[in-house]
């Protein structure tokens, strides 16, 4: 795509360690651009490999004017393949989850298998390429159990990432987990101020009363610090890792999708993120118990996974246009917990209900804001550290 004198200006004028100029949460011309150059490039979570368990078991999975069949092939393998009937175009899956032999297209009844070949394509007949018109795939990867797809021609590959951190994560069993909930809260904002906002918690004292009694993390590095040192032993006896793995910008292995894992302490009256403190669901996977700390997962630069030792959060963080966002977020508890008399979602989602609600309205507040003729970028403070490093992967892309 040609730059427009404005774009170029947008990007030249960007000042690392300071938010970003208005153009760059107010144009639509940039959105384009954003979805293009980040977006569309990134790996995005999509559901866990258990819900599609049998042969022919299928979920839809939509991201702007994309949508994707997410299939359990007749060989055990999970494929994406686009929603797209190679006939004249039509929509293939109508529904959004289901269990078939194979894909009808409801158009002119084009009909595929379940890995995407063409089978049958009615009166066209016997001199059409059907191996050429089979649906096209769309890269699709299972990490711990969670299926991540991505748009890109070339998308990163998770091998590093396998390799460094399947062992960190093995006794959380994330593949043994089931979705407890999953809910989208509708933000009027830029998706990159979604991004930034759960990359800092700079904001957590002042914003997230809640959030502030289970966490450390609303204070300074050197005041949370003892409280990290601390929870070292606890973990080690519970069977969860604290390893520190960080391979995001310069860090991130050629061609690797980037990646972090971390742990941090709670609160030591807190077993996990929940109103009182109490455990809200059955241990995770192989843990022995609570060692009052939770760990920061990333997957890419959009999917941050927070788990905890009873139940884990995936975030997503949806650009519908360029003032337009979903704040999608997912529970996980263990696959075997029964809801009401293993857990209450009540109890379960309440500490990220609560805070997503607030994430909500002081973003809302921060593009207002941005679209002031008055707003003009401010420098970040030494508690944005993550935010910074996620602008300057943006500006980078951007600038590719
Ligand atoms: S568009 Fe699918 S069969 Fe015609
Ligand atoms: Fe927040």
């Amino acid at each position: 795509m040609a730059q427009t004198p404005l774009f170029n200006d947008l990007l030249t004028s960007h000042q690392s360690g300071h938010a970003l100029a208005q153009g760059f949460y107010a144009s639509a011309e940039v959105f384009e651009r954003d979805m293009e150059a980040v977006v569309m490039q990134e790996w995005h979570f999509a559901g866990l490999a258990n819900e599609i368990a049998e042969a022919g078991a299928y979920m839809v999975f939509e991201l702007l004017k994309e949508s994707v069949i997410i299939v359990r092939g007749k060989d055990g393998n999970i494929r994406a393949l686009a929603n797209v009937c190679r006939h004249r175009g039509s929509r293939v899956c109508l529904e959004h989850r289901g269990t078939v032999s194979r894909f009808v297209c409801p158009y002119h009844a084009w009909t595929y298998d379940l890995d995407g070949g063409l089978l049958n394509a009615r009166m066209m007949g016997k001199d059409l390429d059907r191996s050429a018109l089979g649906l096209k795939p769309v890269a699709c990867d299972v990490f711990h159990g969670m299926i991540f797809v991505s748009f890109a021609d070339a998308p990163t590959s998770f091998a590093d990432m396998r390799a460094e951190l399947d062992e960190p994560l093995a006794n959380f069993g994330l593949a043994h987990t089931k979705i407890a909930h999953r809910t989208r809260y509708p933000v009027q904002a830029n998706w990159k101020l979604l991004v930034e906002n759960y990359n800092e918690c700079y904001h957590c004292g002042p914003a997230h009363p809640e959030f502030k009694l289970t966490h450390p993390t609303h204070m300074s590095a050197d005041k949370v610090e003892p409280f990290n040192d601390a929870m070292l032993a606890r973990a080690a006896a519970q069977g969860v890792s604290t390893a520190f793995i960080d391979r995001v910008g310069p860090f991130c292995p050629a061609g690797s999708v980037d990646y972090t894992y971390s742990r941090h302490s709670l609160y030591e009256a807190y077993d996990t993120g929940s109103k009182d403190g109490k455990p809200v669901a059955p241990l995770l996977g192989a843990l022995k118990g609570y060692d009052q700390g939770a760990s920061d997962l990333y997957v890419g630069m959009l999917n941050p996974i927070l788990i905890y030792n009873d139940y884990a959060v995936i975030y997503r963080f949806v650009p519908v246009d360029h003032q337009t966002s979903i704040q999608e977020i997912i529970w996980l508890v263990h696959e075997e917990a029964e809801e009401g008399r293993d857990y209450d979602l009540e109890h379960l989602c309440w500490l990220w209900d609560v805070t997503t609600k607030a994430d909500k309205h002081i973003i809302e507040k921060n593009q207002e804001g941005v679209n002031s003729r008055y707003y003009q970028p401010g420098p970040l403070a030494e508690m944005e550290f993550y935010t910074q490093r996620f602008l300057d992967y943006y500006i980078a892309r951007l600038s590719a």
